[in-house]
């Protein structure tokens, strides 16, 4: 088990596009693990490579609710398609998100209801996904992380210059940082 420091907002590997893993070899076996353990400990629902520093194309997702068992996997070379997403003002107590390389804040944004990712898993087999409501909303914030976008890129007003004011006060935008979940 190894607990790997995730990249803060300003990294270049978060704001590139990942590349395609070509081969799912025995180090990409124990990235997807430390990535679980990283993700557990956080703890957050989602964990796309690039934000451990590696620019590819899989995340990790593990999402728990009402006593039920967790709905987790890895999807790698993802592809994403969503229905359109509603026009109307945004709900912040329901559609807020937050990012652990934006850690410590939540902003509202509008998100597709439903989505349907295909990829592989782990042993190559491909994997079918369809999905939706908070869970829907973890696969596009996963699936933007890798083409170098964050959810903060995505922010409306007001909640795009209150995401840039945190990130100055809090010394991010700059390449380097990371934090270690405990
Ligand atoms: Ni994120």
């Amino acid at each position: 088990m190894a607990i790997l420091p995730i990249r803060i907002w300003g990294d270049p590997v978060l704001h590139e596009p990942a590349q395609p893993v070509e081969t799912i070899t025995d180090d990409i076996r124990a990235l997807v693990h430390d990535m679980f353990d990283t993700m557990i400990a956080a703890p957050g629902v989602g964990l796309a490579a690039p934000q451990v520093g590696v620019p590819l194309q899989l995340y990790v997702y593990s999402y728990a609710r009402d006593g039920a068992p967790a709905w987790r996997g890895v999807v790698i070379n993802p592809e994403l398609w969503m229905i359109p997403t509603e026009i109307g003002e945004l709900h912040a107590e329901t559609e807020s998100e937050g990012c652990l390389s934006f850690p410590g804040v939540k902003y509202p944004i509008r998100r597709s209801h439903r989505v349907h990712v295909t990829g592989l898993d782990l042993d190559g087999n491909n994997v079918a996904i369809d999905i939706a409501g908070w869970r829907a909303r973890i696969m596009q914030h996963e699936f933007d992380h890798l083409n170098g976008i964050v959810y903060i890129n995505r922010l409306t007003e007001p909640y795009h210059s209150e995401a840039t004011r945190v990130a100055a006060r809090e010394g991010w935008g700059v390449p380097g940082l990371s934090w270690i979940p405990d």
